[in-house]
This record gives C-alpha cells, sequence and structure tokens, in this order.
C-alpha cells in the first residue's frame, strides 16, 4: 500500500492542525435511504471511502491496471517545476480529496506554499497521512479539514486573505461528478480562489474501452472489493443487512457518455432492510456507486471556460491517457 512511507510522528508536529466539519465522513441516513428508494436505484461513491474503503483505493492505486495514478504521478514527477512556474510560490495551496497525501509531496519542494489545506470526507487518512506531511515538510504549515468538500463556501473562514489561493484537484476526482455538477463545483472555485487564484486539476482522458474496463476490473480484485465495502459500510454504520455474497461488482465504459459507471448488481430477488425500511431488488437490479466520467482536452478545457477558468498549460503523458490542466481564474 502506498500510504506515506514514515510512521506516523507520536506527538502531532506544531505546524499541523485537523478540525472536523462537523458531518464529516459519517453516512447521511436520509442521503443513503432517498438513493436507495430511487428508480435506478444509487449510493453517492463518497460513502465508499471508510477507514478500509480508503485502504482498499489505495490498493487500487498500486495496481497495472489502474493507470491513472502511476500517469498523474509520472506528470507531476516531470513537470512539476514547469507546474511551480505559472503557480508561484507563497501560496495557500487547498487540495480537495487528497487521500494518502501522496501526489502533493511530487510538487511541495517546487511550489514552496505557505500553506497546504487538504479537505476530506476520510477522517482517517487525514489523521494518518497529515501529521507525517508537516513532519517531512517543517517548513509548510498543514490544515487537514475533515468534511465533505462540495459546499466550498464552508472552506472561507480557513482561508488566509493576503496568499493567492492554488487548488489541487488531483486524481479525477472531478470525474466523479456529473459534468454539470462539475461546471457548477469549478464556478464555486474560482469564486473561492479570488482573482488572482489558479487550479492545478487531474482529469482522466478518454480511451480505448479495454484500457479503462481493466483498471476498473482489477485481476487482484481490489475495485471489487472497493465496491462490495460500501455494504459493509451500511451494515455496520446504518444498521442495514446487506448480504454481500448476494451482489457482484460490475464496472464497465459506457463509451456514449463517456463514463466509467460502477454498479453493484443484485443477483436475486431479494429484499434488505435498512433504518426500518425495506428495499426490494429484482434479479439483476443495480445500486449504481460511481460515475468516473472520461473527457477528451478540449472538453475539460470549454467545461472550465463555462465556469470562468482558463487553461494556461495543459500537461499529459506519451499516450494522452491522463491530463493535467492549469487553469486561472479569469
Ligand atoms: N487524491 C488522491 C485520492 C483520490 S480518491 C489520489 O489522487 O490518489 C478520492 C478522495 O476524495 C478520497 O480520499 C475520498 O475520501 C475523497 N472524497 C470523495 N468524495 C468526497 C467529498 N464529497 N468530500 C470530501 N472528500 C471526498
Ligand atoms: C477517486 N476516483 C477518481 C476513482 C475513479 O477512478 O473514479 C475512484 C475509483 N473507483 C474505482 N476505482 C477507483
Amino acid at each position: 500500500m502506498k500510504t506515506s512511507e514514515r510512521k506516523n510522528p507520536d506527538v502531532a508536529p506544531d505546524n499541523f492542525r485537523f478540525v472536523s466539519l462537523g458531518e464529516g465522513g459519517d453516512v447521511d441516513f436520509d442521503e443513503v435511504i432517498v438513493g436507495l428508494q430511487q428508480t435506478p436505484k444509487s449510493v453517492s461513491p463518497k460513502f465508499l471511502y471508510d477507514a478500509r474503503g480508503s485502504e482498499l483505493f489505495n490498493a487500487i492505486c498500486t495496481t497495472e491496471a489502474y493507470y491513472p495514478t502511476r500517469t498523474e504521478r509520472g506528470i507531476y514527477e516531470s513537470q512539476a517545476a514547469a507546474i511551480a512556474a505559472e503557480v508561484g510560490p507563497e501560496a495557500t495551496i487547498i487540495e480537495f480529496g487528497p487521500g494518502d497525501m501522496s501526489k502533493i509531496r511530487l510538487l511541495l519542494e517546487q511550489l514552496r506554499p505557505q500553506q497546504y489545506i487538504g479537505v476530506d470526507v476520510s477522517a482517517a487518512q487525514l489523521e494518518d497521512a497529515g501529521p507525517v506531511l508537516a513532519a517531512d515538510f517543517p517548513w509548510l504549515e498543514v490544515l487537514a479539514i475533515c468534511g465533505d468538500f462540495g459546499p466550498s463556501r464552508v472552506l472561507e473562514q480557513y482561508l488566509p486573505n493576503d496568499a493567492k489561493r492554488v487548488a489541487f484537484f488531483p486524481g479525477s476526482t472531478i470525474g466523479n461528478f456529473d459534468p454539470d455538477f462539475a461546471q457548477q463545483f469549478l464556478k464555486g472555485l474560482r469564486d473561492m480562489l479570488g482573482t488572482n487564484g489558479a487550479a492545478i486539476v487531474g482529469v482522466d482522458l478518454q480511451k480505448p474501452a479495454a484500457v479503462l474496463e481493466t483498471a476498473y476490473n482489477d485481476p487482484q480484485g481490489y475495485t471489487r472489493a472497493f465496491n462490495l465495502n460500501l455494504l459493509t459500510r451500511l451494515n455496520r454504520e446504518l444498521g442495514a443487512d446487506f448480504d454481500e455474497r448476494r451482489f457482484r461488482h460490475k464496472a464497465y465504459y459506457n463509451e456514449q457518455l463517456g463514463r466509467v459507471e460502477m454498479h453493484l448488481v443484485s443477483v436475486i430477488e431479494q429484499q434488505v432492510r435498512i433504518g426500518g425500511q425495506t428495499v426490494r431488488f429484482q434479479p439483476g437490479e443495480t445500486i449504481h456507486t460511481e460515475n468516473s466520467w472520461k473527457y477528451t482536452r478540449d472538453g475539460f478545457a470549454q467545461l472550465a471556460l463555462n465556469a470562468d477558468l482558463r487553461v494556461l498549460r495543459f500537461f499529459t503523458d506519451e499516450h494522452s491517457w491522463f491530463g493535467v490542466f492549469v487553469l486561472a481564474v479569469e
């Protein structure tokens, strides 16, 4: 697993702070029930990341099949100086969904920001990775915020007014939003960043279906376990009685829409109890657990422009599989 190589220090360093926005990583019962009562059934992908889910996601990232991680890391490793030249030093970096905080490490020496803020629903990851990052980069103020990064206004109170604000949104987590929401999110981001702000956004690009389908069906079975772990979590946290053996993992590229869809398929007719409610499944009926939209370079640039963010630089890899966009507020 690629979680921090160094052991979590026993005492958090002085340059590390942790705050929780309250609802944080807890599963919102009402939100889950509403999704399960709809046709088709769905649950937000943000609920995939309890401590075990985060561990499984990190395992997915180590596989040969899941190309996005190593491809994006390769871009940061080779282009850190060029990215830093666009952004400039002394900024406040705000990372959305940092997970194990391993990607920002590839940029910090070149970016030389004054403060780093990571916002994630996964408390376990922030608590593990945050103090280690602060210990490894003693010149950096590290603030870990546990909560949903959706309503970006909530973050405002933690942002200093005197530094340039730079958003870092790697991993193509933006691809887990539907494009309309992605555009709305970017608009909120632009407002938060202010006139001299910038953003570094990692976006997975369209490619042959076979490559995509292997990435979401890795031979080690980590993606399958990651998806099914959602049911284990709902059983534990909401007292549901899902039987994981009665569901199977399904992930495929919906080429027409340009997104990989991840589902949990009910293998039989069954009913599940969840917090006093009954949810019925037909054989083959699915819970839609994630979309992973794949963009073209121009398609994402246009989406950003619609949110008044202009592409300053675009970086990609030798296969044009992954894109890193450096955006400026228009
Ligand atoms: N940036 C890392 C991790 C990506 S996984 C990488 O590129 O490898 C997605 C991360 O976003 C997870 O750590 C997950 O906990 C977090 N996340 C997903 N939805 C979220 C939401 N709505 N609010 C805050 N964090 C979220
Ligand atoms: C975090 N996110 C961009 C990943 C993705 O590829 O959509 C999550 C993931 N789902 C299955 N594998 C990885």
